[in-house]
């Protein structure tokens, strides 16, 4: 073999520097720059002898044109399969494009699977080896839900010469690497494909276009640079592609430059290195002339021991480590000497790969009759990627020898795994196990039981809402609903026409409130929101009307049983943050402010919290319906718990008021239509205030630092744990404190902490809604992030795109933890084998975000087996379910 033409007789068993007798050992491996000009000038030689008819045939390098006329420009759209064949790894991708905007401005998104190829595979029959091609792709579109109905195009990446006269055709040469497979040589490799895939059979499949890897590299980095129109492997095998002038070519048929492959691809350099370690300790050069049967097997040592072998810092020890496992016991002058030996084999290699791209570069700049050239060169493979030195060498040796051309290299991001690793570290925290789920549900029940009791504090408020029934439809007449606390404002006119059940109209307007008056004082809060109402009402012509109106006012409150028309604000939560609210009777605070624009009336009847207008509003539809959640900016439930179960109201108003009190729940039970089977148990809604679990640390095993930065920076720290691992107010900041760290880890947006990503509060709900959308393709994920002022490569996108669903999917589980307890409490309140119930649902983060409602069913589907649980979007908001409170109150005073 190779190495061993290259061994010099002038060896001594001398004492001396154990790299010196390498040196003259492998003295003719050492190639100094007029040799690499002259291999280059050699190089350019045959190229051109390949290029044309006449001598092709003779040309060591065969030069095969590849049918690809441009590099991308921007324009290609759409969606293709590829199939990549050739490398170390076999893969199959998904390719989006997305139109209008296109590969330039960084439409393209692109999924892929390694399929491993069974060793027999590679020196069966071919059409075998196209069977296990096609059976990957076929498992590839089920595992990735693609329509299997639906014809895709699919561009081919096959690592082999062949010659193809068309971009859809190539009669394979011969094979190369490890591949032997038999019966293919003079074929076409597209034909063979199509073939596969019709056996196959169920996979509507158009082969397109079949490339070698080099071109593929070329594309995949035009994509980033338009400058790149040099595509080099340096892997497994060896080889570059380039864009020659069509004039130049003539026909192209003849032998590889195999014997340059094997001096410098990743398959040889193991190799080469242990022949020369061999011969050298055969001939008692090492390890006292000492042999093991594995340094005299082929294969035992690989290119991933000759990158660990140079590492910087560690090569020694590396060396050692390596050598010992091939039963060898080194000398640390061993141990230099066969690091010294890997130095000289790779470092051959890389002058060698840089010799054959300056061949190529002085040709396109001959070509274009240019003095200087900038050019790209786009890079892919695994000797390229993993070895230390290598880039370094090869790039500053190519440099050397056309000090008159601006070489870029560019390493293909088509191998998008760069940093994966590193990513999923980071984002490990997120992913809960089904363990930590159901303990999440333990501490909710917990936290639900604790606050129904009358001592002790509770993180879990558990407030009672003195809503005794959901509606029966008898509810009529027309109402005003107020509702704040969501992600707007909203005022309603509701009408429920008499004796037509789930019959009722429904008019609103939606409002904003900016933040400076969600955070100014309580005055100004109440006045703004005065104001809206006054408008509601002249848009409705109802200046006049005096209605009775239903408040939801979406934050915590106290309220009593004799007057459900107040509610004490126990804290604000979310954006909020006015003053002089905290502690008061909101309805007062909103009578005042009415009262001060002196300009119309309202008879305010009710104040409900969202959760509670979101399950009546959903009840009205559904009877089954006893449950309300919400899942939007704020996190939320409620629920109808039995009577009996909530102490703290006895407590509150004492055994006589009590007995009272259930009087007059039974008479609003009898009242309303009775529910079969338990209209005599009296129940009354509970909201939960859920958001406050984990207020006592009871959620700091789950708590990532990234939490902990969201939560220091919030509005009020410490409060509200599980609302901020949760609810779209807080996820997005988690999302952004994720990136943060990962862009000063120098993982994402090329290490540079812009100030967009600096702002709190850049990624809202929807955007992450957007950016997880199966239906967009990563470019589209580009532009939002383009739009919130972050330059993103593919590879970002990608992250930010697994970061987001790391948060969210986390939320909608812990979510569904807590939905699992509620129920589970139910069925056991109930003494039921089995539950069948509906939970009303509201927000923007359950009706907008792609996966989130989803995941969170099937959370607490898991964690709950003995319920059956539906969900009901709510339609029309809680503001329907306000007015419907107020309506039962206005017709009990009636
Ligand atoms: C991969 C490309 O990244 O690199 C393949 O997708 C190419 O097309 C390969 O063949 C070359 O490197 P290696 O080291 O896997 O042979
Ligand atoms: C609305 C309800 O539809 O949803 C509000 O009417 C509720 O009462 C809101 O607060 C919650 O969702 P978000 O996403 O606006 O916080
Ligand atoms: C917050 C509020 C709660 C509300 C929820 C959803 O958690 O404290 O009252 O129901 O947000 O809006």
């Amino acid at each position: 073999m190779l190495a061993v033409h290259l061994v010099s007789f002038f060896f001594s068993k001398l004492q001396e520097d154990p790299t010196k007798k390498v040196d003259r050992f492998l003295y003719a491996m050492r190639l100094h720059d007029d040799q690499l000009k002259d291999i280059s000038a050699r190089f350019q030689a045959e190229m051109k002898k390949g290029l044309s008819s006449e001598s092709n045939a003779a040309a060591a390098v065969k030069m095969l044109p590849t049918h690809v006329r441009s590099t991308p420009d921007g324009t290609e759209k759409g969606q293709f399969l590829a199939l990549d064949l050739g490398g170390s790894k076999f893969k199959v991708l998904q390719v989006k494009v997305r139109e209008g905007i296109g590969i330039k401005k960084g439409g393209v998104e692109m999924e892929e699977k390694t399929y491993p190829i069974p060793k027999e595979l590679l020196i069966g029959k071919g059409t075998e080896l196209f069977g296990h091609v096609s059976e990957s792709l076929k498992d590839f579109l089920h595992k990735r839900n693609i329509s299997l109905e639906k014809k895709h195009p699919l561009a081919f990446t096959f690592s082999f010469p062949c010659e193809q006269s068309a971009l859809d055709q190539g009669l394979l040469l011969g094979w190369g690497k490890n591949y032997r497979p038999r019966g293919l040589q003079g074929k076409d490799v597209v034909q063979t494909l199509r073939e596969a895939i019709d056996r196959t059979g169920g996979l509507d499949v158009e082969v397109l276009a079949m490339v070698n890897d080099t071109v593929a590299t070329m594309m995949t980095c035009g994509f980033d640079d338009e400058h790149c129109e040099v595509g080099l492997i340096i892997g497994t095998g060896t080889n570059a592609c380039y864009m020659e002038e069509l004039r130049h070519i003539d026909l192209v048929e003849g032998d590889e430059g195999r014997i340059f492959e094997k001096m410098i691809s990743g398959m040889y350099l193991g190799e080469l290195v242990r022949l020369v370690v061999l011969k050298m300790a055969k001939l008692g050069l090492l390890f006292d002339g000492r042999v093991s049967d594995a340094l005299r097997t082929k294969g035992k040592i690989t290119t991933a021991h000759v990158a660990a072998m140079e590492e910087y810092k560690n090569g020694l020890k590396n060396t050692k480590d390596i050598l010992m496992e091939l039963d060898l016991n080194p000398s640390s002058d061993d141990c230099i000497a066969v690091q010294h030996v890997s130095t000289i084999v790779s470092f051959r290699s890389s002058n060698l790969a840089a010799a054959g791209l300056a061949a190529i570069l002085s040709r396109i700049k001959k070509n274009r009759n240019l003095r200087t050239l900038k050019i790209t060169v786009g890079v892919d493979g695994t000797v390229y990627k993993t070895h230390p030195q290598y880039p370094k060498r090869l790039h500053k040796v190519v440099r050397r020898l056309l000090p008159e051309c601006h070489v870029r290299f560019v390493l293909s991001d088509s191998g998008s795994s760069k940093g994966a690793a590193l990513v999923d570290e980071t984002l490990a925290p997120f992913r809960l196990s089904q363990d930590q789920l159901q303990l999440v549900k333990t501490r909710m029940r917990a936290g639900l039981e604790a606050g129904l009791k009358s001592k002790g504090p509770s993180t879990v408020k558990m407030l009672p809402s003195f809503v005794y029934r959901t509606p029966d439809g008898t509810e009529h007449g027309k109402y005003l609903a107020l509702d704040l606390g969501g992600t707007n404002f909203r005022a309603l006119l509701v009408n429920f026409k008499k004796g037509l059940q789930h019959n009722s109209r429904l008019y609103h307007k939606i409002y904003t409130i900016p933040q400076e008056i969600m955070q100014g004082t309580g005055e100004e809060l109440f006045d703004h929101i005065a104001q809206c109402v006054s408008d509601f009402l002249d848009y409705m012509g109802m200046k006049n009307a005096h209605l009775p109106a239903g408040f939801t006012f979406s934050f915590p409150c106290e309220q009593t049983a004799i007057d459900t028309a107040s509610g004490t604000l126990v804290s604000w939560t979310k954006g909020y943050k006015a003053t002089d609210c905290e502690g008061h009777d909101v309805v007062s605070l909103l009578r005042e402010a009415i009262k001060r624009r002196n300009e119309f009336d309202l008879d305010i009847v009710a104040v409900v919290n969202d959760t509670v207008g979101t399950m009546m509003s959903c009840a009205y539809e559904d009877p089954q319906c006893e449950i309300g959640l919400i899942a939007g900016t704020g996190t939320n439930v409620c629920y109808m718990e039995e009577l009996k179960n909530i102490e703290k109201t006895d407590q509150k108003f004492g055994k006589t008021e009590k007995g009272e009190r259930e009087e007059d729940v039974q008479d609003e039970v009898t009242e309303g239509e009775k529910k079969e089977g338990d209209a005599e148990i009296p129940r009354m809604c509970i909201n939960t205030e859920w958001g406050g679990l984990g207020d006592d640390g009871s959620l700091d095993d789950i708590i990532t630092p990234y939490d902990l930065e969201v939560n220091q920076n919030s509005l009020n720290p410490g409060k509200q744990r599980f609302e901020k691992l949760t609810s779209g107010m807080y996820l997005g900041e988690v999302v952004r404190q994720v990136l943060l760290d990962l862009t000063r880890g120098g993982l994402l947006f090329r290490g540079h902490v812009t100030e967009t990503l600096k702002t709190p509060g850049i990624f809202q709900t929807k955007y992450l809604s957007q950016i997880e959308s199966d239906r967009l393709a990563l470019l589209q994920v580009r532009s939002i992030l383009q739009q919130l002022g972050l330059n993103s490569t593919c590879d970002d996108s990608i992250i930010v795109k697994e970061v987001c669903g790391a948060v969210s999917r986390r939320a909608a589980q812990l979510c569904g933890a807590g939905m699992a307890a509620v129920v589970e409490k139910i069925r056991e309140n109930r003494g039921l084998d089995h539950l069948n119930i509906t939970v009303g649902v509201d927000g923007a983060l359950y009706k907008l975000h792609p996966h989130f409602a989803g995941v969170l069913q099937e959370t607490a589907r898991i964690l709950a087996p003995r319920c059956s649980v539906t969900f009901l979007p709510s339609e029309e908001g809680s503001g329907k379910g306000a007015a419907l409170i107020t309506a039962v109150a206005r017709q009990k005073h009636d």
